[in-house]
């Protein structure tokens, strides 16, 4: 029986290939995007053939889309995803607002929700990250993410039934993110600068590291939390394996055929995250799947696709 899928952010970079590959592995499956816009583009969506409503999540009514239809899982990703917007009252509103309301909308009716949390809310302790250890956020939106768990908590208790499952994603990189600008990954921003011929700008000595994530591995990641024999529970959606700002570089030159060696800048932000790297045994557990890209295989895979430019 063809099934019914709500995804909030659709329009965004995550959401838009989450869309794409459910329409493509479901063709009969009624899919319906809610997004607003303020940092989608309407371009991620060539070729989409399900619903939209174009809307603000934490201001707008759904019962009138809703009340009568039965929606199979809603994956929300709809968030504010600029990490350096400090306003603390558009942060915690629109992101944490927006979650309730769409908690409130679809729990009565017994959906299962699958929302999308961060590795930001790991804070900057380096080493590996674990799910149980103190989640300690650097800034607004990190610590807007955290709200959205402690409310996810707070509603399955008294939803036991209802399954709301929460990943923290790792720096997710590959097509569709073009336009989140100086949002976008580092993979992509310095691809562009090396692409104009430029040396690629990264914080000195290049030797941070960060679990960089294939965006296909994480609508895998998505997808099996829609189908696992799981209630609710949150876990991390990583490649599981740390690599260096160098790395990339490295790879990009490899794949784009240019050798420009590393311009390195002082970092000047307070809240840097050193070094992650996602323990995904929980993961793996819970949901039956494992990443299938590496950093090498995940910008080859990029650069193939045409986007990566
Ligand atoms: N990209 C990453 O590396 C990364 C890492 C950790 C977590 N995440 C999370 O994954 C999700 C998707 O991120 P993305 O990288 O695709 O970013 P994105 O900015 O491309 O997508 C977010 C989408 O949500 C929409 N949106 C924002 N607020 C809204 C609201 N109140 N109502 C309706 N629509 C709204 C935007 O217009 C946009 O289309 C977000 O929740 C983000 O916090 C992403």
């Amino acid at each position: 029986m063809s099934k019914t899928y709500v995804i909030t952010g659709g329009a965004g970079f995550i959401g838009s290939n989450l869309a794409h590959t459910l329409a493509a592995r479901e063709p009969d499956a009624d899919i319906t995007i809610i997004d607003d816009f303020r940092s989608g583009d309407f371009r991620n969506l060539e070729g989409f053939k399900g619903d939209l409503i174009t809307a603000d999540l934490s201001r707008v009514d759904l019962t009138p889309w809703f009340d009568d239809v039965k929606v199979d899982v809603v994956f929300h990703l709809a968030s504010i995803t600029d990490t350096t917007d400090h306003d603390q009252y558009r942060q915690c509103h629109d992101n944490i607002e927006g979650w309730r309301n769409l908690l409130g909308t679809f729990t009565s009716k017994k959906t299962r929700i699958v929302y999308a949390s961060s590795a930001a809310t790991y804070g900057i302790a380096a080493g590996i990250n674990r799910v149980d250890q103190p989640q300690k956020p650097a800034n607004v939106y990190a610590f807007s993410k955290v709200q959205l768990e402690n409310l996810a908590r707070q509603w399955s208790r008294s939803n036991p039934k209802q399954a709301i499952i929460g990943l923290r994603f790792f720096n997710v990189y590959g097509p569709r993110e073009t336009h989140k600008l100086k949002a976008s990954s580092m993979i992509l921003q310095l691809a562009q600068q090396m692409l104009a011929g430029k040396q690629p700008r990264i914080f000195t000595a290049g030797e941070q590291k960060r679990d960089f994530v294939y965006v296909n591995d994480i609508v895998d990641f998505m997808l099996a939390a829609a189908r696992a024999d799981i209630t609710s529970g949150v876990y991390n959606a990583g490649s599981g394996v740390a690599r260096s700002f160098n790395d990339i570089v490295t790879n990009l030159n490899r794949v784009l055929n240019l050798n420009l060696p590393p311009e390195y800048i002082d970092n000047p932000y307070s809240f840097y995250q050193p070094h992650t790297e996602a323990d995904l045994a929980e993961t793996e557990r819970a949901l039956l799947t494992q990443p299938a890209f590496t950093l090498e295989t995940g910008i080859d895979d990029y650069f193939a696709s045409g986007w990566l430019k």
